[in-house]
């Protein structure tokens, strides 16, 4: 057998638990170990997220919606009318209804997201309060290539709030813009939101809040594996850990053995060292020199920037190259 048949697999077909159980056996057996972030956001992990942004430490929601609501007649007049806004990822519907409520005569509103539920809500809710704008909703990983829906709108504009592009290394960012770029097609605007460098202990406290919110966030998914893989974790075992790597310029998420151990998943033996570590996030902090530049090498130009008092998050309107 060659590995063509997975090489023709669509994207959506390679998710859900095959996905999760590759993943967690790959990264659970390298050095260092690791597992992808993606997978925090199970029912559990995706309301603990919730919460996360509530917080006081967590300033990353709490100022991009600033910057949004401040901005939104900005943004809508470089948009202009007639537009198809696209986000790369559907959270809870309300930074986009920002510019819904900003933009001249929208037509349409295509979220994608990895998860059925997440786009049936969103598409419901929308529908019910925005009458006039026709909902395509993707079911696709926006990190991979996919097909727009047919639709008459030359004006396109993508959405990706929330410095999710934090995720990504500056390789993998400029990958994913680079292929963004391909999908809105000729012409297309991008509003972004991009986590700025700031003080390390505002920084470090967003990631490791008093409530300790952010480390059952983290620590969830160990239940996960518990849960979905036959995982034999002891949650008591093991402890959050984020730090800033200064090299790297992004906050670190790490799950941490208080002990040594040995747990089994899906059938595996995974043996721990006193203190060793699963890399569990990384999310880059920018300047907006820094992140425009990389966003030239993936084919598009600044248009607009807006950021905060404080200069602590930005929202930058980004325009493809060639038109
Ligand atoms: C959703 C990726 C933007 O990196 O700030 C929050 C996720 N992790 N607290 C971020 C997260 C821990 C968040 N993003």
């Amino acid at each position: 057998m060659t590995n063509t048949a997975t090489q023709i697999r669509p994207p959506e077909a390679q998710t859900g638990q095959d996905e999760f159980a590759q993943a967690v056996l790959d990264g659970l057996q390298s050095t260092p170990k690791a597992i992808p972030s993606k997978f925090f956001y199970d029912t559990k992990g995706s309301h603990l997220f919730e919460q996360i942004c509530e917080l006081e430490e967590y300033y990353p929601t709490r100022v991009e919606l600033g910057i949004l609501e401040a901005h939104a007649p900005d943004i809508a007049a470089i948009a202009g009318p007639d537009t198809t806004l696209v986000e790369f990822g559907s959270g809870a519907g309300v930074k986009v209804r920002l510019l819904l409520d900003a933009l001249d005569a929208p037509r349409a509103y295509v979220p994608i997201d990895i998860s059925r539920d997440h786009l049936l809500a969103s598409s419901a809710q929308l529908n019910a309060d925005y009458p006039d704008l026709s909902i395509l909703p993707v079911h696709a990983d926006f990190a991979t290539p996919f097909d727009m829906p047919r639709m008459a709108s030359s004006n396109v504009v993508g959405f990706f709030p929330g410095s999710t592009i934090g995720n990504l290394t500056a390789g993998e960012a400029e990958d994913f813009l680079h292929s963004a770029a391909e999908t809105l097609g000729k012409g297309a605007g991008m509003v972004i939101g991009v986590d700025l460098i700031k003080d390390r202990d505002v920084l470090r406290a967003a990631y490791d809040d008093r409530k300790g919110v952010t480390a059952a966030f983290n620590l969830n998914l160990l239940e996960r594996i518990n849960r979905d893989l036959n995982g034999t974790f002891d949650l008591s075992h093991f402890t959050h850990k984020a730090l800033f790597n200064e090299t790297e310029s992004r906050i670190e998420m790490h799950i941490e053995a208080t002990q040594a151990q040995t747990v089994t998943v899906a059938g595996r033996p995974i043996s721990f060292e006193k203190g060793e570590r699963i890399h569990t996030e990384n999310s880059h902090k920018y300047t907006v020199p820094g992140f425009s530049a990389l966003a030239g090498r993936a084919g598009w130009s600044l248009r607009a920037v807006w950021t905060d008092e404080n200069d602590w998050f930005a929202v930058l309107y980004l325009q493809r190259l060639d038109g």
